[in-house]
């Protein structure tokens, strides 16, 4: 396991995601019921999925809105068998961590 502090508590706001770039890999961390984070790689074109709009655990790709579940990683439309890494996450006291 490699916990890697990303951010401060309260960086990310109640609702939203936010794009990290942790040890090479792009992340999006949202905040949406608890942290949760996934690789923030459209499989679609590349999109950024942070900045995404949530409705309850599915994100949706600004791009050409395709929809992720947040907390498994999977497509929810078209390809149904594609899902993206997922990795754990922890708010503690001094800031928000995954464990890449
Ligand atoms: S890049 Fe995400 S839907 Fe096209």
């Amino acid at each position: 396991m490699t916990w890697r502090k990303i951010t401060e508590r309260g960086s990310i706001a109640p609702g939203k995601g936010r794009a990290f770039e942790v040890d090479g890999k792009k992340i999006a961390v949202f905040n949406q019921n608890g942290y949760h984070a996934m690789d923030d790689v459209c499989v679609h074109q590349d999109g950024s999925l942070a900045p995404g709009k949530l409705d309850g655990d599915i994100v949706e790709c600004p791009l050409h809105f395709w929809h992720y579940n947040i907390r498994t990683g999977e497509l929810t439309d078209y390809l149904k068998d594609v899902k993206l890494d997922t990795y754990p996450v922890e708010a503690r006291d001094d800031g928000v961590y995954v464990d890449i």
